[in-house]
């Protein structure tokens, strides 16, 4: 008999992977997935499980194809040397550090981007949604010898190293000019400001570029979807204007609804039993954050999209010692760019309201949307 896992692919996934993601949480909610050579956990307490144990389900992965196009860098290790990158990084992320440039500087950028649209409509993952991402973390690290685009672009040469799991040369040639330069650009500015932190200039790039690509794209598929969650439930795009407080909660909807985040990769360092099910030491495990948001063992209606939902937190920001580094930066980002938005234009709406695609499986965001005013 096949197993619901054996008859998974992981481009059905990519396509829509929630209706999948329901089946293996009502049957078989520890399942290996040959198509991936994954096992992957979806149920809301196995998740957890899966990113609070760190000595069972281990980030450090052999091999660690994010250390290998990134160079060694936090979210491939784990324990003493895990902590030492984090606890040096995280000064930069706090409210403390960036709360002032969220509250007065982030406003400032949206105004100035909405102010250079086009006039006839734009695609608000490009003009919109992506340099304010780029922005946020370009500002954060004091990153000022390169503009925005050029930062956008390593960023996208950065992850097609990450997603070029055939070792196609292309690929690998455009991300290894873009390591190339966007490391001689980091070490210039951004090595220098954070040298207090006691990293090496080459620990500080490798954990830069993990930033870029787990910083950048996350908010600015986050803003598109918040965004078009609110255009495509026009009640709650009501409410949100009717008590400015609801835009939090419509972007923290938004993240449980769709996580831009959708899974964690670790790897078993002995047998693990879960829900029953033993997975073998040293496999792949795939903790589907996308399908712990919508766990109905966790949550009433979870496939809703409802921002009066009083459920408690969600995972979209991971948990254990993983847990977002750049969390607070990035929900805040996401709220004040969709809140100043739709008070800058009140006639907003999708030129197409059934033409926006959304894709992937990893991470989950629209490949363009396109709107009007
Ligand atoms: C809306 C935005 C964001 C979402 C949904 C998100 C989500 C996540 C998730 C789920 C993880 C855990 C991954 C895992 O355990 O394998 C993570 C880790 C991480 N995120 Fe974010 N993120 C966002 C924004 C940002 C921003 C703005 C930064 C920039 C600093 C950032 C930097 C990182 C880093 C460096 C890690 C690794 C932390 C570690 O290994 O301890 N993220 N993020």
């Amino acid at each position: 008999m096949t197993t619901i896992g054996e008859s998974i692919t992981l481009a059905q996934l990519e396509l829509d992977p929630y209706p999948a993601l329901a089946r293996l949480r009502a049957d078989e909610p520890v399942s290996h997935v040959p198509d991936m050579d994954m096992w992957l956990v979806t149920r809301w307490d196995d998740v957890q499980l899966v990113h609070d144990r760190p000595d069972l389900f281990t980030s450090a992965t052999e091999p660690s194809w994010l250390n290998t196009v990134l160079g060694r860098n936090m979210l491939g290790s784990d324990g003493d040397e895990h902590r030492r990158l984090k606890d040096a990084l995280q000064p930069s992320f706090t409210p403390t550090a960036t709360g002032r440039w969220v509250s007065e500087r982030l406003p400032e950028i949206c105004d100035e981007l909405i102010d250079a649209f086009d006039p006839s409509g734009t695609d608000l993952m490009t003009a919109y949604a992506e340099p304010i991402a780029v922005r946020a973390l370009q500002d954060s690290l004091q990153w000022d010898n390169a503009s925005w685009q050029q930062i956008g672009e390593w960023t996208r040469g950065v992850c097609t190293g990450l997603a070029n799991f055939a070792n196609d040369p292309e690929l690998s040639g455009i991300a290894a000019r873009a390591n190339a330069e966007s490391g001689e650009s980091i070490h210039e500015r951004v090595v220098p400001h954070l040298a207090h932190t006691g990293l090496t200039p080459d620990e500080i790039v490798n954990n830069v570029r993990l930033c870029m690509s787990g910083g950048i794209n996350e908010p600015r598929d986050g803003i598109a979807l918040a965004v078009w969650a609110l255009l495509t439930h026009p009640a709650a795009l009501a409410d949100c204007r009717g008590d400015d407080t609801l835009w939090r909660n419509a972007c923290e909807e938004l993240f449980r609804w769709i996580s831009p985040v959708a899974t964690s990769t670790r790897q078993t360092t002995a047998d693990a039993t879960v829900s029953g099910v033993t997975i073998p030491a040293g496999a792949l495990v795939a903790a589907i954050i996308s399908s712990a948001n919508r766990d109905e063992r966790r949550w009433s209606h979870p496939d809703r999209y409802d921002l009066h939902r009083k459920e408690g937190p969600h995972l979209a920001f991971s948990t254990g010692p993983h847990v977002c580094l750049g969390a607070w930066l990035g929900r805040s980002t996401v709220r004040v760019a969709v809140q100043h938005l739709f008070h800058r234009l009140p006639g907003l709406h999708l030129r197409d309201a059934d033409g926006v695609e959304i894709r992937g499986f990893e991470f989950r965001g629209p490949v363009r949307m396109d709107v009007v005013w």
